[in-house]
């Protein structure tokens, strides 16, 4: 074991980082849902669907939350939204994030889905992408509390006892930072908790969480916070709760491709040291786990081709897997999978480097669009206009991402 002091497979910042002591954190309190730990997998466009979430679950325990859902999308049937809204009977509690920023719709949407099962809804207030901030959408609906106010208020009436939650951005940029105002909007409408990704809409996903934001509006609610921005080890999500006061963590980037980070989790707030990582030949068998998960929900090609953006994620850091890459993003199969895996060391321990390595998202930054004299009327909770059409929804749907 070539891990750290006592065996620790941990960056040096978390070497000395104390599991959780008894009763010092608390299950988060969502409406009559109690989640313990207190652990909630990140919405992830493309990336938590049905497949992910089972996996992920099969390790730990928490809340694991769909990619959004958009509102027009699943009102029209589309095929590909219905699909990445589905679920099985045994994931329990069913979280579903929605996308969408008019009242009727996210209200109507709600009622079917609560009438589903779901037994938790989010909303996603955080999407940074051009398409949707340009119409006033996504991460740009902070900027107008009163549209939050709108907009939430619409979801907790159709939701009935079902939770909603909100979540979203700091602000448009560092000038205008929004997330006391839209939280404390949301709250008074009767979000069941807010969740902060401490980081601004032209930040993307560049540079570090800003926890203090968390902090900051941990003081500022009566509600439910939870913390979002760089929980990369298990330790992180301890010292983000000690840090800031939050009541629960969200797991983004950290476990593409390391779904046993719920395992980790799980063991620290019970106060253990959690187990190792895998090693690679135990990871290639995750994989084909994952991939077998997917072809399951998508189909057979369609499941395998989804497979291939993970293959980076899982072998990162790992020697040698650099050169068998480009062909990892090309597999035809899981036999072919197997054997392209088969060329690095299965004996390889999980590298500390890659603990905290970035997956997905650049570092780049952007100036967001809004639309013409978006700003002049803060009071303003005229709904933005949203897709229509079909065709429409379905180009929204490729451009949205993010949150
Ligand atoms: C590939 C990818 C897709 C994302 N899709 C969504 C989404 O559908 N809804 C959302 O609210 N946030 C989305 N996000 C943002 C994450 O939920 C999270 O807020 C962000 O990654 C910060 O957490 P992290 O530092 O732990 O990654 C996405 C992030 C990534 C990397």
């Amino acid at each position: 074991m070539t891990f750290g002091a006592g065996g620790r497979c941990a960056s040096a910042q978390n070497m000395d980082v104390s599991p959780a002591a008894e009763r010092e954190f608390a299950p988060l309190a969502l409406g009559p849902l109690r989640v313990w730990p207190p652990v909630v997998l990140a919405p992830m466009a493309g990336v938590t669907n049905l497949a992910f979430r089972s996996l992920c679950r099969e390790y730990g325990a928490g809340l694991y939350v769909s990619e959004m859902i958009t509102a027009r999308g699943y009102l029209m049937g589309n095929r590909l939204t219905t699909l990445l809204a589905s679920s099985d009977p045994s994931e329990k509690p069913r979280s579903v994030q929605v996308y969408g920023a008019d009242p009727v719709d996210l209200g109507e949407m709600i009622k079917l889905l609560v009438a589903e099962g779901v037994d938790h809804i989010d909303i996603n207030f955080g999407c940074p992408v051009p398409k949707v901030t340009r119409s006033g959408g996504g991460s740009a609906i902070p900027a107008k509390p009163r549209l939050v106010a709108r907009l939430v208020a619409a979801m907790v009436k159709s939701a009935g006892a079902v939770p909603v939650t909100v979540k979203m951005r700091k602000g448009i940029d560092e000038d205008l930072l929004t997330y006391l105002g839209a939280g404390k909007a949301a709250q008074e409408e009767g979000a069941a908790a807010v969740g902060l990704h401490a980081r601004t809409a032209a930040q993307l996903y560049a540079g570090d969480a800003d926890w203090r934001a968390i902090a900051r509006l941990k003081q500022h609610l009566s509600v439910p916070v939870l913390g979002n921005g760089d929980i990369w080890e298990s330790w992180d999500a301890l010292r983000m709760m000690r840090e800031t006061g939050c009541d629960a963590v969200i797991v983004g980037r950290g476990c593409l491709g390391r779904p046993w980070l719920f395992r980790e989790l799980a063991q620290v707030f019970a106060g253990d040291e959690p187990d190792p990582p895998p090693r690679l030949g135990a990871i290639t068998e995750i994989m084909i786990d994952h991939a077998r998960r997917l072809m399951a929900l998508f189909g057979d090609d369609m499941g395998l081709r989804q497979m291939r953006k993970w293959t980076g994620w899982y072998t990162k850091g790992f020697h040698g897997s650099a050169a068998v890459r480009g062909e990892l993003m090309r597999f035809e199969s899981l036999d072919e999978l197997r054997t392209l895996m088969e060329r690095l060391d299965p004996d390889e321990e999980f590298p500390i480097r890659a603990l905290r390595a970035h997956r997905a998202k650049g570092s780049k930054t952007q100036r967001v669009k809004l639309p013409e004299g978006f700003l002049d009327d803060p009071d303003d909770d005229t709904p933005p206009k949203g897709p229509r059409t079909l065709e429409e929804i379905e180009s929204w749907e490729r451009a949205l991402s993010g949150g």
